[in-house]
């Protein structure tokens, strides 16, 4: 990830904040109809987990500038997820959806500099949240 990269995912997560819970709402959504299956790795009411959702997210990206405060919070999300049933599979196909809800959400703004950007963030998340796993 380019220090570009950075400033641009830390400008967009800001611009979209006041409306997070609306953008894990639509994620959901999405992720649900495309790979109905995950449906039954989450709880029924979905209503803490897309807050809890969101606000990690964002927490992520604010942390990306702090590398080792980031690289320890993604390590022990990455830990928690293990537990939960999510396989290295499951990060590609929310990564997929995440990125399309993202770009759906900032609309016109949205540009190939944000895709590469974005793209760089989720999988500099993964693989930390994926570093210690066994
Ligand atoms: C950017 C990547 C991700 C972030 C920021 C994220 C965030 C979170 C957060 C904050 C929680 C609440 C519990 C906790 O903090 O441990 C959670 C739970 C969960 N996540 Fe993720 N997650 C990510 C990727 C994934 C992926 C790829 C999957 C695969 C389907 C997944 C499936 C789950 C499941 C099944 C739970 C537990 C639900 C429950 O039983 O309450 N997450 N996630």
């Amino acid at each position: 990830m380019t220090p570009e990269h950075v400033d641009l995912v830390l400008h967009d997560v800001e611009l979209i904040r006041p409306r997070l819970p609306q953008v894990a709402d639509a994620f959901y959504a999405r992720l649900f109809e495309r790979y109905p299956d995950l449906r039954a790795m989450f709880p029924a009411d979905l209503t803490r987990q897309r807050a809890k959702f969101a606000d990690e997210l964002h927490a992520l990206v604010v942390a990306l500038p702090d590398v080792s405060a980031f690289l320890a919070g993604a390590a022990r999300l990455g830990t928690r997820h293990a537990g939960y049933g999510v396989r290295v599979a499951h990060y590609g196909q929310v990564r997929t959806v995440l990125i399309a809800t993202i770009a759906a959400e900032l609309g016109p703004t949205w540009t190939d500099a944000h895709e590469l950007a974005w793209t760089a963030a989720y999988d500099m998340i993964t693989e930390a949240m994926l570093l210690n796993l066994r």
